[in-house]
C-alpha cells in the first residue's frame, strides 16, 4: 500500500483506548487528517485530558465513555456517538491489556487468560457489533483491529524469529482477535465494510513498561493507514509498517 491510498473525505472515528498511548496517537493523526475524532475510554480525568489535548492541537474530538468489558457501556457509547454523528466512518479497536505477568502457560493463573480474551477479543466484539448499525450508514466505513505479531501462529512457529516472551495470556489473545478479523472480513465480504488487523511494531507505552523501541506515532501509523484505505482496499489482511504479516 502507498502512503498515497486514503480516502477522500475524512469522517467520524471511534478510536478505543485513546486516552494514551498509540490509541491517543491514532486519534492525534486521524484528528490531523480532518477526521472528527471519539475518544474511547473508561477513565473520565484520563479522555477528557486527552480530548483537549487533541483539541488544543486543531483535532475536531469528543470523548466518548467507554468500558469494552461492559455492554451497557458500549451501548451508551454507541447512542451517544449516533447522537454526535449520526453515523461511524472508522472504528480502531485499540483498548487492550496483556493480562498481566508472569504468563508461563504451565502456571499462569487462569484469570490473567480470561481478563485478556475478555478485553482484547471478546471487547472487540462487542464493541464492533454495537457501532455496525453506524457503520452500515458510511460509504466508506472501514474497522481496524490493533493486533500484533505475537499473535501470528506463523511467525510463532518459524524457528528465530522474534515473537516476544511467552506469554498464554497477551499472545493467544492476538491469535483468537486474528482468526476474528477473518471471520468478520468473510461475513462482511461483498459490503463497503473493510476489517483488517494490524500490529504497531514494539512500542513505548505503559503496556511494555516502556521498553519498546518504536514512538506511540510509529505505531499508530499503520492503524491510520487501514482506517484510510479507499474502497478498493484489503480486507481480512494483517498488515504492519513493512507490509503483510502472515497469520
Ligand atoms: N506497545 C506495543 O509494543 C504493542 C505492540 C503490539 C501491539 N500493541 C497493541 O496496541 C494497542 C495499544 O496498546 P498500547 O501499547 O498503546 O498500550 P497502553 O498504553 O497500555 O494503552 C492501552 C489502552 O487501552 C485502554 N483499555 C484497556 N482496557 C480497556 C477497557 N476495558 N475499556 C476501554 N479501554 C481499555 C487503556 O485505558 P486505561 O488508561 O483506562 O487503562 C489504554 O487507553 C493494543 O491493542 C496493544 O495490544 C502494542
Amino acid at each position: 500500500m502507498s502512503e498515497t491510498n486514503t480516502v477522500n473525505h475524512p469522517g467520524v472515528a471511534l478510536v478505543t483506548g485513546a486516552n494514551k498511548g498509540i490509541g491517543y496517537e491514532i486519534a492525534a493523526g486521524l484528528g490531523a487528517l480532518g477526521w472528527s475524532v471519539a475518544v474511547g475510554a473508561r477513565n473520565e480525568g484520563r479522555r477528557e485530558a486527552a480530548v483537549d489535548k487533541l483539541r488544543a492541537a486543531g483535532a475536531d474530538a469528543f470523548g466518548v465513555p467507554l468500558d469494552v468489558t461492559d455492554d451497557a457501556s458500549v451501548t451508551a457509547a454507541a447512542r451517544l456517538i449516533e447522537g454526535k454523528a449520526g453515523r461511524l466512518d472508522a472504528l480502531v479497536n485499540n483498548a487492550a491489556i496483556t493480562g498481566g505477568g508472569p504468563q508461563e502457560p504451565t502456571t499462569v493463573d487462569v484469570e490473567r487468560v480470561r481478563a485478556a480474551v475478555e478485553t482484547n477479543v471478546i471487547g472487540v466484539i462487542r464493541v464492533t457489533n454495537a457501532l455496525l448499525p453506524l457503520l452500515r450508514r458510511s460509504p466508506s466505513p472501514r474497522i481496524v483491529n490493533v493486533s500484533s505479531s505475537v499473535g501470528s501462529l506463523a511467525l510463532q512457529t518459524t524457528p528465530g524469529a522474534e515473537t516476544g516472551p511467552i506469554a498464554v495470556a497477551y499472545a493467544p489473545s492476538k491469535t483468537f482477535l486474528n482468526a476474528v478479523t477473518v471471520q468478520y472480513a468473510k461475513e462482511l465480504a461483498g459490503t463497503n465494510i473493510l476489517i483488517n488487523a494490524v500490529c504497531p511494531g514494539y512500542t513505548a507505552t505503559d503496556l511494555n513498561g516502556f521498553r519498546g523501541v518504536r514512538t506511540p506515532r510509529q505505531g499508530a501509523a499503520v492503524a491510520i493507514r487501514l482506517a484510510t484505505v479507499p474502497d478498493d482496499g484489503p480486507t481480512g489482511r494483517f498488515f504492519d509498517d513493512g507490509g503483510e504479516v502472515p497469520w
